[in-house]
C-alpha cells in the first residue's frame, strides 16, 4: 500500500475556454493531468442522501470532477482526513493511490466524472476500513 497522505492530494484548475456560447474544459494526456487516462466513468441519478466511495486503491489514481452540480469528497490516510467540496466543472480533485475516500452531499442532478489511471480491477480495491488501517501501518 502506497504511503501517500491527504496532503498529496489537491484541487487542480483545469482551466476553461470561455466563449459567449458557453465554456469548454479540456483534459488531455500529457498536458494537464499527471497520469495517463485509461478509463472514464461517471456517476449520475444518485439518490438523495446516498454516500459512495468507501474504499481505497492500491495503485489507481484519479481525477474527480463535478461535471454537474456538487458533492463533497473526504479523503483519509489513516491519520488525517481532508474534505474537499467540488462544485465547478473546471476543477478536479487529484486523488493519489492509498487513500480512503467517501463521497456524499450529492446535489440533485449532479454528475461525478472520474478519470482513472487504470482499467477496472476489483483486486486493486480495499473495501474494508479495518484492512485499510492495517495496510497503512
Ligand atoms: P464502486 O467503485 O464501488 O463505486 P463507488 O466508489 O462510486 O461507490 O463501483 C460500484 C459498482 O460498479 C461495483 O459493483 C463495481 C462496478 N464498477 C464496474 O463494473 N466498473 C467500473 O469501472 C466501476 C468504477 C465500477
Amino acid at each position: 500500500m502506497k504511503n501517500n497522505t491527504v496532503f498529496n492530494c489537491s484541487i487542480v484548475d483545469l482551466s476553461k475556454v470561455h466563449t459567449i456560447a458557453g465554456n469548454i474544459t479540456v483534459v488531455e494526456n500529457g498536458d494537464n493531468i499527471p497520469f495517463e487516462v485509461k478509463r472514464v466513468y461517471y456517476l449520475y441519478d444518485v439518490p438523495a442522501g446516498v454516500e459512495r466511495g468507501g474504499h481505497a486503491h492500491y495503485e489507481l489514481e484519479q481525477y474527480i470532477v463535478a461535471a454537474g452540480g456538487s458533492f463533497d469528497v473526504t479523503l483519509d490516510d489513516g491519520l488525517n482526513k481532508k474534505k474537499f467540496i467540488l462544485n465547478r466543472p473546471n476543477l478536479a480533485l487529484h486523488v493519489v493511490p492509498g487513500l480512503w475516500r467517501e463521497i456524499k452531499n450529492f446535489s440533485s442532478g449532479s454528475i461525478t466524472m472520474v478519470l482513472a489511471s487504470e482499467i477496472y480491477k476489483e483486486e486493486d480495491y480495499i473495501r474494508n476500513y479495518e484492512d485499510f488501517l492495517k495496510l497503512k501501518k
